[in-house]
């Protein structure tokens, strides 16, 4: 019986409830998700929609919610169906940052020994393509998740910053880098020292995001957005994905180095033979993800 206590002592401790965050579910799947809405939709369920649903903390992204996330994520990145993922949130906030009620409290060796929001990249290491639909405040690790997805579609009142400096600490999920690396140094600066919000309208400008919708026809939009994506190869498509991803990571020299392996890889598919062949006979490719 000790011995089970012993056991169980570690699942008590990371279920137990944090200031901010209530008791998460163990194993949380489907439609039993506490701070998420997760469902499949688009022709054939081909697109993955996920909603950050905590709307009383304005989807302050606590750690049960970044675990749902991540599940959610995992299901439909081994869901054959599945060819693309939009990532939402509600009308009023995608999503107001860390929790900080949650982090209030914590020490720098609690952050360091635990790998404090070491999990929140599971989505930039999702092989399909997501496509984030911003409406509201994308705030702090609400800006950088958004920031984590390869194309940020925004709704007319989106409005995107980075304002840790004001609460005396600076981001920690990406914000100083994938920021500085989407709309350079002096308004990435700008917003980091100043915590300044952006609107959607300024965000496009500067590339942060690609293109502006009504907020009542925004989710809509990414989830075409996403389907069109999905109706192509879908072994094509994260050979394109990787590449673009490349060009973040690696020289200029390096980088088309690994598109051109990408794209002669391209030629031990069938799917770019179908692609090819259907263009020559002047019919619609039917890919078969191979
Ligand atoms: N964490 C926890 N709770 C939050 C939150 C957050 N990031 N943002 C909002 N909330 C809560 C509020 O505390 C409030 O809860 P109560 O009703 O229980 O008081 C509820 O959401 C509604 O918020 P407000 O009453 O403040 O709503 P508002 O419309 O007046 O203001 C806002 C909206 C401007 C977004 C404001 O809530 C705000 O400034 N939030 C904090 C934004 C922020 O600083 N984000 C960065 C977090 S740090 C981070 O993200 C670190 C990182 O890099 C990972």
């Amino acid at each position: 019986m000790a011995a089970l206590r012993a056991l169980l002592l570690p699942v008590r401790r990371a279920l137990r409830p944090r200031p901010g965050c209530p008791a998460r579910r163990p194993f949380a799947s489907g439609a039993g998700f506490e701070y998420i809405i997760s469902e499949k939709t688009g022709k054939g369920g081909s697109v993955g929609l996920i909603r950050l649903n905590r709307p009383k903390s304005l989807n302050a992204l606590c750690d049960g919610l970044i675990t749902e996330l991540n599940q959610a994520l995992d299901a439909f990145e081994v869901d054959p169906a599945v060819g693309a993922i939009v990532l939402t949130g509600g009308e009023k906030a995608f999503a107001a940052g860390a929790d900080i009620k949650e982090m209030q409290s914590r020490t720098f060796q609690d952050c360091y020994s635990g790998t404090f929001l070491g999990h929140w990249d599971r989505l930039a290491r999702v092989r399909k393509p997501i496509v984030a639909a911003v409406n509201g405040f994308a705030l702090g690790g609400g800006c950088e998740l958004a920031m984590m997805c390869d194309i940020i579609y925004a709704g007319e009142k989106a409005q995107f910053a980075q304002p840790e400096i004001l609460l005396g600490t600076i981001p920690g999920a990406g914000g100083t880098q994938r920021l500085t690396r989407a709309v350079g140094k002096s308004l990435a600066m700008e917003m980091v020292l100043t915590g300044d919000r952006i609107s959607a309208q300024d965000a496009k400008q500067a590339g942060l995001v690609s293109r502006i919708f009504p907020v009542e026809t925004l989710v809509e939009e990414a989830v075409r957005c996403a389907e069109k994506i999905a109706s192509n190869s879908k072994i094509i498509t994260a050979m394109a994905k990787e590449s673009v991803n490349a060009a973040f990571e690696m020289t200029l020299t390096e980088g088309n180095k690994l598109e051109k392996k990408l794209f002669y890889s391209t030629f031990a598919t069938a799917d770019r033979k179908e692609g090819m062949t259907a263009f020559v006979e002047k019919r619609k490719a039917n890919f078969k993800d191979q």
